[in-house]
């Protein structure tokens, strides 16, 4: 029995799926997202997609892949139904701590200077991480924070899920999600709005949350004095990976700060371009 008969047995399916079913999603997802889905995804496949099956009608996977092949506006629906969007406030705190001692001081001098700032969240999910940094960037005094507000400062978020950019730009979250903000940010940046907290206008007036597919073409002017790109290659394979960190190091100021994930490292000709300053934390030197 192989792995997806396997799979399918133990858990069984109400509308018809094959393997050759599982490999065409497999194929496209990986094709327009630089997703990688091994055959141990089969049904996490079946239980992401099969509610985007009964709503547009189709009896069986076979039919909604023939309707993913040419309907471009229902293939997007199923690619972000495939994504794995997981993120929260201050996730892998180490880069906000390294952020807030080593980079914050530079920073806050050079907005002094009449200099600008520019950060991007490159897979952002729905803007948790984003959030942080700006908090962080603000500080724990908010009338240093509000005069910093008065200076050159802009963040980007993308993400290839509309859905998640959607819950970013509102920057309504439930309480539960945002016991992770430490309390020095979460008194100055956040607001109690019924049961759920909301990110203070100033803060997400800075943030611009943009669609952007990290595989197309980037429409993005100028560089980034830090980019956080974590958790999403994961997903990719190797050559996926070695583009992106490519054409981000190119989008990297001169001594910039880049930030993966954890499970994630430099790889390619890009790697000699950077100086390792921490754990998964990077220096752009040349
Ligand atoms: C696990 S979340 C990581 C969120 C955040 N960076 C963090 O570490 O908490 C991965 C995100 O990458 C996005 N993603 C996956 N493939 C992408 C692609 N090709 N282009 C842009 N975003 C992508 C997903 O939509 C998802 O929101």
């Amino acid at each position: 029995m192989t792995q997806f008969d396997a799979q399918i047995a133990s858990t069984g399916t109400e509308l018809p799926y094959t393997k050759a079913d599982f490999q065409a999603i497999a194929k496209m997802v990986h094709a327009h997202a630089g997703i990688c889905l091994p055959d141990g995804k089969a049904m996490l496949v079946y239980s992401r997609l099969s509610k985007l099956l009964r709503e547009t009608g189709q009896r069986s996977f076979a039919d909604y892949v023939e309707l993913i092949t040419h309907d471009a506006t229902e293939r997007a629906r199923a690619i972000e139904a495939l994504t794995t969007n997981h993120t929260k406030f201050f996730r892998e705190d180490h880069h906000f701590n390294h952020f807030e001692q080593e980079v914050r001081p530079e920073m806050v001098a050079r907005l002094k200077r009449g200099e600008r700032v520019r950060m991007w969240s490159s897979a952002s999910s729905s803007g948790e991480e984003i959030y942080s940094l700006a908090m962080v960037l603000l500080g724990t005094d908010r009338r240093e924070g509000k005069q910093l507000l008065q200076n050159d400062i802009a963040l980007l978020a993308t993400d290839l899920s509309q859905n998640v950019l959607n819950v970013g730009e509102a920057g309504v979250y439930p309480t539960s999600a945002t016991t992770d903000i430490p309390r020095r940010y979460f008194d100055c940046w956040t607001e109690k709005v019924g049961d759920d907290v909301r990110i203070l206008k100033e803060v997400r007036d800075l943030v611009r949350f943009r669609k952007l597919n990290l595989l197309n073409p980037w429409p993005i002017k100028g560089q980034f004095d830090v980019i956080f790109c974590r958790n999403v290659m994961i997903y990719f394979d190797e050559p996926t990976k070695e583009t992106l960190l490519s054409r981000l190091t190119e989008q990297l100021a001169p001594g910039g700060h880049l930030y993966i994930g954890h499970s994630e490292r430099l790889i390619g000709d890009c790697a000699a371009r950077y100086a390792s300053i921490g754990q998964t934390i990077y220096r752009k030197i040349r």
